[in-house]
């Protein structure tokens, strides 16, 4: 074995769509600002009942399927996620109990909107290493768990959803290279500062509404551009291939301008970048693998195909990523 393919993609969102509209009567916000600041017209919410593992248990039954791979099967799961079910147990392991996945350990892994592609690093090393022959990573956020829908500047972004992938153990070319970084310096910039050990919910956190994300956008927006712009030359030189050779450009979708400002500097046509932010929003974790399923659903692009990842997200955490499907 000398590689780690994905075999099957699987994507699932919550039913209710909240639109432009929606959020102009909740706060002071308009379609138009919405639309030219960010490319998003509607995002998707999950109920009072829905959890993180409730929308991945979607995601992760439809790449079983395409991958024609049982639960049973699998020996591990891995869950890219920063909205976890609960503090603890993990989200891996509900799912695990929910998909019948008896053989295999399950855990989490939080990477903010890098969380897809540390998972895919993680589980390459993991079956590289003979400890595994089949593993499912999912990346899932139901950030409107932790929005805070009275502030204008983030409750327009982030959308609720999750990705899923089936890796396995291959003599074919797969995963060609992961770039992965972190920068902790910013953690304050892009975080939800209640809730955990530091500051547990009480009346207080409630009424300075501090148990939501607080982000610094611009600030965010600068450093996301520069950092997935020299992740992706990184992941390209690492793969040892040019950029003509990549067919699909599959970025995190946090913001059309982010999206474009570094397809221009990759000097990539339009046709190459895959975006589906206008549906969805900034889903975190979700991004990346929801919008790989639907390009794979699409006809987007098919088995041999050079598809580049690229993502920033809280932490600060950035990587790129080539893989041949
Ligand atoms: O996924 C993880 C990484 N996250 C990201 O990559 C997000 C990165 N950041 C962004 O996408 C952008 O910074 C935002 C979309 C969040 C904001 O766009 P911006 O162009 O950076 O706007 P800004 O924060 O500089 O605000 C410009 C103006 C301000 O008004 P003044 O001070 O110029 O009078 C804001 O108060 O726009 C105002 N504003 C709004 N106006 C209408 C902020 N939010 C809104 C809103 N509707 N929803």
């Amino acid at each position: 074995m000398k590689y780690v393919k994905i075999i099957g993609t699987g994507s699932s969102v919550p039913e209710a769509i909240l639109s432009n509209s929606d959020l102009e009567k909740m706060v002071d916000t308009s379609d138009e600002w919405i639309t030219s600041r960010t490319g998003i017209k509607e995002r998707r919410i999950a109920d009072e009942n829905t959890a993180a593992s409730d929308v991945a248990y979607g995601a992760a039954e439809k790449a079983l399927k395409a991958a024609g791979v049982s639960p049973q099967e699998l020996d591990v799961i891995i869950v890219g996620t920063i909205t976890p079910d609960f503090i603890f147990p993990s989200t891996g392991c509900v799912l695990q109990s929910r998909l019948g996945a008896k053989k295999a350990y399950a855990f989490d892994l939080m990477a903010g909107c890098s969380g897809f592609l540390y998972t895919l690093h993680v589980a390459e090393g993991i079956i590289k290493s003979g400890g595994a022959e089949k593993i499912l990573a999912i990346g899932v956020d139901v950030l409107s768990k932790v929005t805070d829908f009275e502030d204008r500047s983030t409750c327009i972004l982030f959308g609720d959803g999750a990705g899923a992938a089936v890796l396995t153990a291959s003599e074919e070319p797969g995963i060609l290279s992961s770039i992965l970084n972190s920068d902790g310096n910013h953690w304050d910039l892009l975080y939800v500062p209640a809730g955990g050990s530091r500051t547990p919910i009480d009346e207080e956190v409630l009424k300075s509404r501090e148990q939501y994300i607080k982000m610094e956008g611009n600030d965010v927006f600068k450093v996301a551009v520069k950092s997935m712009e020299s992740a992706t030359a990184d992941a390209i030189a690492k793969a040892n291939v040019s950029p003509e050779d990549i067919d699909l450009f599959v970025p995190h979708q946090a913001n059309h301008r982010i999206l474009e400002a570094v397809r221009k500097r990759l000097n990539f046509p339009e046709e190459k970048v895959f975006a589906n932010l206008d549906k969805y929003g900034n889903t975190s974790g979700a991004s990346i693998p929801l919008a790989l399923d639907e390009a794979v659903r699409q006809g987007k692009v098919k088995e041999g195909n050079l598809v580049l990842f690229a993502a920033f997200g809280a932490g600060f955490t950035w990587g790129a990523s080539v893989v041949k499907l």
